[in-house]
């Protein structure tokens, strides 16, 4: 049995869908537990692609996927994603389970997510515009609405009157604008097709995993976003709203601290960043356009350009500690195949002149101080024996396990599934 939490150490978009997929062929369920389809997380396996936004990356195997408490769910998306994964012959009925205790993504979270943006400007958050942030607000407002409200229809419309009107007047006192008001009883309509269609998936999710736990089943943890885009540990205000950590899983899946066995941290060989907000490494010249290029670094969600920049070992080390990681899984390093040389950040210099080796509160205005490598310069794009693997490449990943304190259980190589090398597979907990 093991409970194993899949967590991204960077800022979202390091391969935890490839990894999840790869695990899930051990597991018996995938369970989400933070965000909502603000995440896009992509698998390869054969000649087809999929990428999940709602729906565990699990489901793409014969395994239950479940939707926990913590995840925020915007139904006609969900029901959007079910469709398609459908069509591309994925069965989806009777293996994914919806939590009753789940927030809705309702229609003034993505009215305000875009509003607000609008009004910050050049400051804008830069956020996927899904309603994410509103959506936890209300949560923890306590005017949020629950996936279970649905089946109380009384309920549902009383709640929903009582908060439209609190909506409507935001948006014409508060952002003041011309948009149409939101119309309870609309609402109420949408929403009773959409549970006709969801009632079967819907039920006390904290309670079937605790009975997969007492069952000795293995179960993945399918992290969304990262490290850096928690709420309370990442580079505030410029984060998701909900806490990326593995430290999450437990609240949102329903699930004792106690039960969990390990966390797998996903980590990319370098690092990217979509949206807003500081990123010290990041590279404005060609080396950024290589990664950007090779790497194919373009949002799974939003199609935009994801920023570029070296490896960070401070960034990487603080994930380790935040989220307690007991192996890594190490991505896209063929995207480095081309560099002669490749830089490590080991240190920042602080705007006061001072050399730290640990996050600061900002990073804002830090340089960092690298450390350069060789490159292995040789095409490594697809290779799944280890020992085909260059010497550049060995001293890369045993110094960047050295820098940030976690050992290297998987190598990843290529998008597809089966461009992965599991370093020492009877200890990969599952
Ligand atoms: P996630 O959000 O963490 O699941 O990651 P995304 O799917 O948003 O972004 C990761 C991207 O890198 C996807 O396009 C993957 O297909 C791709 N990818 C994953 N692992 C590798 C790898 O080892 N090499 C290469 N070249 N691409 C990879
Ligand atoms: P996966 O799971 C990368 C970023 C947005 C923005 C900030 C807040 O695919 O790794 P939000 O819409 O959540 O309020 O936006 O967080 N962001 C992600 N960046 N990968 C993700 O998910 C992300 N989900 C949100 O770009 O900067
Ligand atoms: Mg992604």
């Amino acid at each position: 049995m093991a409970c194993v939490i899949i967590v991204g150490a960077q800022w979202g978009d390091e391969g935890k869908g490839k990894i999840v997929d790869l695990l899930t062929e051990r597991a018996d369920a995938v369970v989400r537990y933070q965000g909502g389809n603000n995440a896009g997380h992509t698998v390869m396996f054969g000649n087809k692609t999929f990428v999940t936004h709602l729906v565990p990356s699990g489901i793409l195997r014969k395994t239950t996927s479940i939707l926990g408490n913590g995840v925020v769910i915007d139904l006609a998306e969900l029901i959007k994603e079910i469709e398609e994964l459908e069509q591309m012959g994925i069965e989806v009925e009777n293996r994914l389970h919806i939590s009753d205790r789940a927030q809705l993504v309702m229609p003034w979270h993505k009215t305000f997510d875009r509003l607000r943006e609008e009004q910050k400007g050049e400051k804008k958050i830069g956020t996927t515009g899904r309603g994410i942030g509103p959506a936890y607000e209300d949560k923890i407002g306590r005017s949020g609405i629950r996936v279970g409200d649905l089946l109380e229809p009384e309920y549902f419309k009383t709640r929903l009157e009582e908060i439209v009107d609190e909506k409507n007047q935001l948006l014409e006192h508060y952002f003041k604008t011309n948009e149409p008001p939101f119309s309870a009883n609309e609402i109420f309509s949408e929403f009773a097709e959409h549970l006709k269609k969801l009632k079967p998936f819907i039920c006390d999710t904290a309670l079937q995993v605790n009975q997969l736990v007492e069952q000795e089943k293995n179960i993945l943890f399918e992290g969304a976003q990262g490290t850096f885009l928690d709420v309370d540990h990442g580079t505030y205000p410029f984060v998701t709203s909900s806490n990326t950590l593995a430290g999450g899983a437990c609240a949102g899946a329903g699930i004792g601290p106690t039960r969990i066995t390990d966390v797998l941290g996903i980590v990319k060989a370098y690092t990217t960043r979509v949206g807003s907000g500081p990123f010290p490494t990041e590279l404005f010249d060609k080396d950024g356009e290589l990664l950007q290029s090779v790497g194919n670094e373009f949002g799974a969600t939003t199609g935009r350009p994801r920023r570029c920049g070296w490896f960070d070992a401070l960034l990487v080390r603080q994930a380790v500690r935040l989220n307690g990681v007991s192996g890594m899984a190490v991505m896209k390093l063929d995207v480095l195949d081309k560099f002669e040389t490749l830089k490590i950040a080991i240190a920042y210099r602080l705007p006061n002149g001072e050399l730290t080796e640990n996050l600061p509160r900002s990073l804002e205005n830090v340089t960092p101080v690298y450390e350069e490598m060789a490159g292995w310069n040789c095409k490594t794009a697809g290779v799944t024996d280890y020992e085909q693997l260059p010497p550049q490449m060995l001293a890369y990943l045993e110094r960047m396990s050295e820098l940030v304190g976690a050992p290297v259980s998987i190598i990843s190589t290529g998008p597809k599934r089966e461009e992965s090398i599991v370093l020492n597979p009877d200890q990969l907990w599952l």
